[in-house]
């Protein structure tokens, strides 16, 4: 089904929003670009995982879980060359970052999407630096391992810390045997009945991989769902090596479809210094929580010994993601420890401002649209002003406006509302303006987030919850 009044990719019509328009080359043509080019291939395959002492079928990139990193310059052209050797259609979506809409990864709405066998080439200039990833924009394939770090890097930047490294987080949802496509047919079947569904993420554990078993039950599976610290279980955790008092840059990544976590390292307190790539004032906080699509830098002092690195899934009984930073001797904290800190001061997005560089000038809004969130159906959608993914008008905005988000959580559970081509800003958090482009809309909340419309296009704005984006929470921002 289509967006009433969308221009879709494959209709016969050249239409001037389209995403091969003339706008959308201008655009590109207008970003700064440093004439270098970052060549990339990028299999997209069924693969067997190691996570740590259990091996996994899955899909994955290049057969590793996370993806191979790309790492770029501000202003670099990249050039990715997919093939597509899944059983089924697949994209790529580069998450977070601003670039030309025909290479957003969205099927239907920017492309077709990649074939079985098939090959695209995706090539767009990376416009600002920051902490981003990439996934499928197909269904649920982000729940598998298909997703890995995109980095841009501001050469000035570089002598703010002396190392860096990148932590990618995942739920593992799928036990042995229960994908995630059963996962959502379940949830199109049964909606919320099987249970669990409280105040944070959604409880997918204990379920039979056989999709007519009885919800809600228990199998007894100890080990899923479980929680992944880049690519590895906490029995065989990653290990960040380091020296005492160098100052590290963690880039986080919550890559998880359907959890929010919250971050912490045993025995060092966390200077927050992006939130979604963009430069903040810096902040020192003990914890923070990730919801899905976030990211956040932070840059932490190493201590002398070994350290626990833990991420715990907010509002579930789930074991933890964990790893290690290690700079001298010292045991190796046992996977279950759980710092104090993950009880200390927690960030708040209140706590955080833009950087002047990235900051939105003031101004009122041209333009406004209200996103009101919601179940359907006992849980079986989850629906945008009482309507699915394609049974929306589109929500247009034209050239140079100001354009007013106002995101209404009429419901128990966390969204994650991504919009993508945009970093926008928070409008109602005392005039702020912290820039992001995924914000956590908590249980009954309203958060308002203003956006310059300076990247032509088609742009879905989303809930990230992979889940709940696919069972309808997900429209359109149409640019004319
Ligand atoms: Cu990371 Cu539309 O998604
Ligand atoms: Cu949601």
């Amino acid at each position: 089904g289509g967006l009433a009044g969308l221009q879709f990719v494959g209709e016969d019509t050249p239409s001037p929003i389209g995403p091969r328009s003339p706008a959308v080359a201008q655009a590109e043509a207008a970003r700064t670009s440093t004439g270098r080019a970052v060549q990339r291939r990028l299999r997209v395959a069924p693969a067997t995982l190691d996570l740590g002492g259990t091996t996994v079928q899955t899909w994955a990139f290049d057969e590793t879980v996370p993806g191979p990193e790309i790492r770029a310059n501000v202003g670099d052209e990249l050039h990715v060359h997919v093939r597509n050797s899944l059983p089924d259609p697949t994209t790529i979506h580069w998450h977070g970052v601003a670039l030309r809409n025909d290479m957003d990864g969205v099927p239907g709405l920017t492309q077709a999407a990649v074939e079985p066998g098939s090959v695209f080439d995706y090539s767009f200039v990376l416009p600002h630096p920051g902490t981003y990833f990439f996934h499928p924009h197909v269904g649920v394939q982000l729940d598998t391992a298909l997703y890995a770090p995109l980095i841009v890097e501001d050469p000035a930047e570089s002598g703010n810390y002396d190392e860096e490294a990148v932590l990618v987080l995942d739920d593992w949802t799928d036990g042995l045997g229960d994908s995630p496509t059963d996962v959502l047919a379940m949830l199109k079947r049964n909606g919320m009945e099987m249970g669990g569904m409280e105040m944070g993420g959604m409880e997918m554990g204990g379920m039979e991989a056989d999709p007519e078993a009885p919800l809600g039950e228990d199998t007894g599976d100890v080990a899923y769902p479980a929680h992944l610290l880049n690519g590895r279980l906490p029995s065989a955790p990653v290990t960040v090596g380091s020296r005492p008092g160098r100052r590290i840059r963690l880039r986080l990544i919550n890559a998880g479809s359907d959890t929010a976590y919250r971050f912490a390292v045993g025995g060092h307190r966390l200077t927050v210094t992006h939130a979604d790539g963009f430069p903040v004032r810096p902040v020192e906080v003990d914890t923070l929580i990730l919801g899905m699509g976030e990211r956040y830098d932070v840059v932490i002092t190493a201590g002398d010994g070994s350290f626990p690195i833990v991420a715990v899934p907010e509002g579930k009984p789930d074991p933890a993601a964990s790893g290690v930073l290690r700079t001298g001797s010292g045991t190796v904290p046992p996977p279950d420890v759980r710092p104090t800190e993950l009880e200390r001061r927690m960030l708040s997005y209140a706590d955080l401002s833009p950087t002047d560089d990235v900051t939105l000038d003031r101004r009122a809004p041209d333009r406004e649209h209200e996103l009101s969130l919601q179940m359907g159906d006992g849980g079986r959608q989850w629906l945008i002003n009482g309507a699915s993914y394609g049974e929306h008008e589109p929500l247009d905005m034209r050239a140079g406006e100001r354009v007013r988000l106002t995101l209404r959580n009429r419901s128990m559970m966390f969204h994650p509302m991504h919009v993508h081509g945009h970093t926008f800003a928070v409008a109602d958090r005392a005039g702020r303006g912290l820039r992001k482009d995924t914000i956590n809309v908590l249980p009954m909340q309203t958060v308002t987030v203003d956006l310059e419309a300076d990247n032509p296009g088609q742009w879905l704005v989303h809930c990230h919850n992979i889940y709940h984006g696919e069972l309808g929470m997900m429209t359109a921002l149409s640019y004319v």
